[in-house]
């Protein structure tokens, strides 16, 4: 079953939780809707369900308007983040409950008793069908919940934050096994959450919503490696921003120029962002911008290193070997090797592996006020 969400919008009093949303989940792929709280991701999933309206807009399942259908014949399957099973029916009973309460098609008992063996044999849990929700760990009681939505065979299968509320540790064995689940039955799959990592790792496409909006709908390698707006980019990973300025096709940081591709990007401020693998430090003596060290801290076999450069103090953080002394308050030389300048209208250009060659002079940084300390 293919879902197409054409041009959703959704108002709250006044407020947008949804502007113009377009989207399509093709049939069988397992999408991840990954963006800060309150960008209107439950409201898109919510819309898909039918348990809200959208004010304008149409959500299609396989071409035709979903709106046509009750929410009960629109055969989708919802797990909630905090799902609240039915605590006093025991696990076979809490699977059971959408077959028994169909009004029509309802299967023979003997083969709902068959569909619940089969299902909790699928979420790894044969054996605890008579107990009750209280006697299950989180992560037990979330793979009921989802057992529970696959019982009627949804053709769409929608997870708010399924895992949200659990501890890191199971969080991450019941990502491997959602995707594993999903290669094995491939529902389509729209799964929310505001966990980059989880998002990353599972889903074959992500799409990064913010303010109601999508700001890219790729998949898990381009939305790293080429975020296509600043607030991708600083969504997903860890950055450092630098605000410089391009004229005559080259950037200049506090009035020093930096030799940095910025391709065709207008002349006008624009942001520099790095990841700490996109920034180097220089220990071979050639050019970079000298700054000065504010702090350090071991992150496994990396030292994460933050200094301070430019008039303004500009924060930029990047890993060095562990191996390398660096002290709080040294003055050191940094070359970026990667990054993406976004201009004033946002549009972003990878800044490639060239080195920013400031000067190589603590001397001159001295005098340039860029070392004052
Ligand atoms: N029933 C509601 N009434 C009023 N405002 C709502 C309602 N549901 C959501 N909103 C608002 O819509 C925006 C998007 O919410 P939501 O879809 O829940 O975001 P997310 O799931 O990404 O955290 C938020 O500003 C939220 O406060
Ligand atoms: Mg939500």
């Amino acid at each position: 079953m293919q879902v197409r969400v054409a041009n959703v919008s959704k108002n709250y009093a006044g407020m947008a939780a949804l502007a113009d949303v377009s989207l399509t989940v093709g049939s069988g792929e397992l999408v991840a809707l990954l963006g800060p709280s309150g960008s209107g991701k439950t409201t898109l999933l919510r819309t898909i369900a039918g348990l809200e309206t959208p004010d304008t807009g149409i959500v299609y399942f396989n071409d035709r308007d979903a709106s046509e259908k009750r929410i009960q014949d629109r055969g989708v399957g919802f797990v909630f983040q905090h799902y609240a099973l039915f605590r006093h029916m025991r696990v076979m009973d809490n699977i059971a409950f959408g077959l028994r309460a169909r009004r029509k098609n309802r299967p023979k008992e003997s083969d709902i008793r068959q569909k619940v063996m089969e299902l909790l044999d699928l979420v790894q849990l044969s054996g605890l069908e008579k107990r009750f929700p209280s006697q299950l760990s989180g992560g037990q009681r979330q793979r009921v919940a989802l057992a529970r939505a696959l019982a009627i065979e949804p053709s769409v299968l929608l997870l708010d934050e399924p895992f949200g509320a659990l501890d890191a540790r199971v969080r991450k064995d019941l990502r491997r096994w959602l995707r594993e689940l999903h290669e094995r039955t491939g529902h389509t799959t729209l799964f929310v959450t505001h966990d980059q990592e989880e998002a990353l790792e599972l889903a074959d496409r992500v799409v990064v919503m913010n303010k109601g909006q999508i700001e890219q709908s790729a998949t898990p390698d381009e939305i790293y490696d080429t975020p296509a707006t600043p607030f991708v980019f600083s969504f997903i990973g860890e950055s450092s921003v630098i605000p410089v300025t391009i004229g005559n096709g080259r950037a200049t940081l506090d009035e020093r120029v930096i030799d940095l591709d910025v391709g065709a990007l207008p002349d006008g401020p624009a942001q520099l962002y790095l990841r700490p693998e996109d920034v180097e430090m220089v220990t071979d003596g050639g050019p970079g911008i000298p700054g000065l060290v504010v702090s350090t801290r071991r992150i496994g076999g990396m030292r994460r290193v933050t200094i301070e450069c430019g008039l303004a103090r500009h924060r930029i953080e990047f890993d060095a070997s562990a191996e390398l002394s660096i002290q709080n308050s040294q003055r050191v030389q940094v070359r970026i090797i990667g990054g993406r300048v976004y201009g004033a209208g946002q549009e972003g250009y990878a800044t490639e592996k060239l080195a920013a060659s400031a000067t190589a002079d603590f001397k001159w940084a001295k005098a340039e006020g860029w070392l004052d300390r």
